[in-house]
C-alpha cells in the first residue's frame, strides 16, 4: 500500500486547488492508500503538521467546492530548504516524517521556488539512497517556468485583469475631454511581463484597449514615460496604462522603491514588491498637473475564483492528475508539463519532464521580439499565445447570492 503526501507553496492563484483535486482524485483512483496534506508547504511538513484529505474530500460535494475556492486550501510558504550541505539537519527531519507516516511520495504544487524544494528532496534521497520520490505540478499566475508553454494560474489572472480592465476604461473615461484622466494600473508577476501581458486583452470593438504597457523584461525610463503620457492626452483626454510591479530604471532600482527604498525580501531574495502605480501616479500629478489614479489589483488578480478561466481550472486539474500518475510510476525529480500542440484550434498534451533541476529557479522572460519596438506595448503574436488561456466561464455554487468555498476546520 503507497501513501502520498501533497503541499502548496508560493503565492497562491484562483485555481490551485483544482490542481491540489486533481492530485487528490487521481491519487486514490489509482491506488494510493493515504493521500495527506501538508499545511504551509514544506515549512509545515518540517513541524509535522499534516492533514488527511480522506476527512475532507470522500465526499464529493466537497471537492466540488475545494476547485473553485481561491487561495491554497492546505496554506503556503516560502520557505527555502538551503545546501543539503549546510543544512543537512532540514533534510533529515523531513525524511523522517515521512518514514513515521510511510509516505512514499511527495508532490509539491508551486513555481520557481518551490520546484527548488522539489529539486533539493529528489537529490538528498538519491544521495542517501531514500525510497520516497518527488514530483513537481506547476502553478503560478506570473507564467514564468520554463519548459511547460505556460502554467495554471496564468489564464486565469489574465481574464480577471483584461475584464477589470474594460471596467477601469469604461470608468476613466467618465469626464470626457472636461479633464484629462490617467489611471495606472499595477499588475502582478514579479521579474516577468506575461501578466502585464494580458492588459492588451482588453480592447476590441468593444473597448479602446489601455494606452500603453510596461513590462519589466527592458529598463524603464521615467522620463520617456512622462513624455509618452503628454504625447497620449494630446490625442485623448482619458487614458489608462497598464504597469507591472517589477519595472526597473536603468540603476536596476524597482520604480516601487522610489516610494520606499526599505523593501523587505523573502527568504528565496525577492524583494516584496509593492508602491509602482502610487509612485507613477505621484510622478504624473507633479510634473503634468493631471488627475492621475494608481490602481493596485494586488491580491484581487490571483483569487477571483468568481473568474476562473474554465481552460485554466480544467488544466490545472489535469495538471494535478498527472502529478499522481507520475508519483505512481516512481518517477523523480519530474515536473508536469503543458505543451501546446496548436494555438488554433487550441490543443495541448500533458506530458512530463525529467530534470527538475532545469525548472527550479529559472525565471521564463517575455521574448523580445513579442515586445513592441519602443517597449511600452505588446504585439499581436503575444495576444494570440494568451488568448485560449483565458476561454470559458465555471460556474460557481452559490448560496443566498454568494460563492461557496471550503476552509480547513483550525488544527
Ligand atoms: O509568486 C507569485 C506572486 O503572485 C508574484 O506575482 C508576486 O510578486 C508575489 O507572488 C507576491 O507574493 P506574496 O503574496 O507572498 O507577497
Amino acid at each position: 500500500m503507497k501513501n502520498l503526501i501533497v503541499g502548496q507553496s508560493g503565492g497562491p492563484t484562483s485555481v490551485i486547488n483544482a490542481s491540489l483535486a486533481g492530485v487528490y482524485y487521481q491519487a486514490k483512483k489509482i491506488g494510493y492508500n493515504k493521500v495527506y496534506g501538508m499545511l504551509n508547504g514544506i515549512e509545515g511538513l518540517l513541524q509535522d503538521k499534516i492533514i488527511d484529505l480522506d476527512e475532507y474530500f470522500t465526499n464529493k460535494d466537497n471537492l466540488e467546492l475545494l476547485k473553485r475556492t481561491p487561495s491554497s486550501f492546505l496554506g503556503s510558504c516560502r520557505y527555502k530548504l538551503g545546501t543539503i550541505k549546510d543544512n543537512e539537519k532540514d533534510y533529515k527531519k523531513v525524511f523522517e516524517i515521512l518514514d513515521k507516516h510511510s509516505i512514499d511520495s511527495l508532490i509539491y504544487i508551486g513555481g520557481n521556488d518551490s520546484m527548488d524544494t522539489v529539486a533539493s528532496l529528489h537529490d538528498y534521497a538519491v544521495l542517501n539512497n531514500k525510497k520516497q520520490n518527488f514530483i513537481g505540478v506547476p502553478k503560478t499566475i506570473d507564467n514564468d517556468l520554463p519548459i511547460t508553454d505556460h502554467c495554471p494560474g496564468f489564464g486565469s489572472a489574465c481574464k480577471y485583469i483584461a475584464t477589470t480592465l474594460r471596467e477601469i476604461i469604461q470608468d476613466n473615461m467618465v469626464y470626457g475631454d472636461t479633464k484629462k484622466t490617467v489611471a495606472i494600473v499595477e499588475i502582478m508577476g514579479r521579474h516577468a511581463g506575461w501578466l502585464t501581458a494580458s492588459a492588451a486583452l482588453a480592447k476590441d470593438e468593444t473597448c479602446p484597449g489601455v494606452d500603453a504597457i510596461y513590462l519589466p523584461e527592458g529598463t524603464f525610463d521615467i522620463e520617456e514615460f512622462v513624455k509618452d503620457v503628454e504625447n497620449l492626452l494630446k490625442k485623448k483626454s482619458n487614458i489608462v496604462i497598464a504597469v507591472s510591479e517589477g519595472i526597473r530604471t536603468e540603476d536596476r532600482k524597482f520604480v516601487c522603491e522610489l516610494l520606499d527604498a526599505n523593501l523587505k525580501t523573502d527568504s528565496f531574495g525577492h524583494k516584496e514588491l509593492v508602491g509602482c502605480a502610487e509612485a507613477l501616479g505621484k510622478i504624473l500629478r507633479d510634473r503634468l498637473g493631471i488627475k492621475a489614479r494608481p490602481i493596485t489589483l494586488s491580491t484581487l488578480q490571483r483569487a477571483a475564483s468568481h473568474l476562473v478561466s474554465k481552460t485554466d481550472y480544467n488544466e490545472a486539474y489535469h495538471c494535478g492528475m498527472k502529478g499522481s500518475e507520475l508519483a505512481y510510476k516512481n518517477k523523480s525529480g519530474y515536473m508536469v508539463i503543458m505543451n501546446r500542440i496548436s494555438t488554433n484550434p487550441y490543443k495541448i498534451k500533458y506530458e512530463s519532464y525529467n530534470d527538475i533541476h532545469k525548472i527550479a529557479n529559472i525565471e521564463k522572460k517575455v521574448p523580445n521580439e513579442w515586445i513592441d519596438t519602443k517597449n511600452n506595448y505588446v504585439t499581436q503574436d503575444l495576444i494570440n499565445y494568451i488568448k485560449p488561456l483565458i476561454q470559458g466561464e465555471v460556474k460557481q455554487i452559490m448560496k443566498d447570492g454568494l460563492p461557496q468555498h471550503i476552509t480547513k476546520k483550525e488544527n
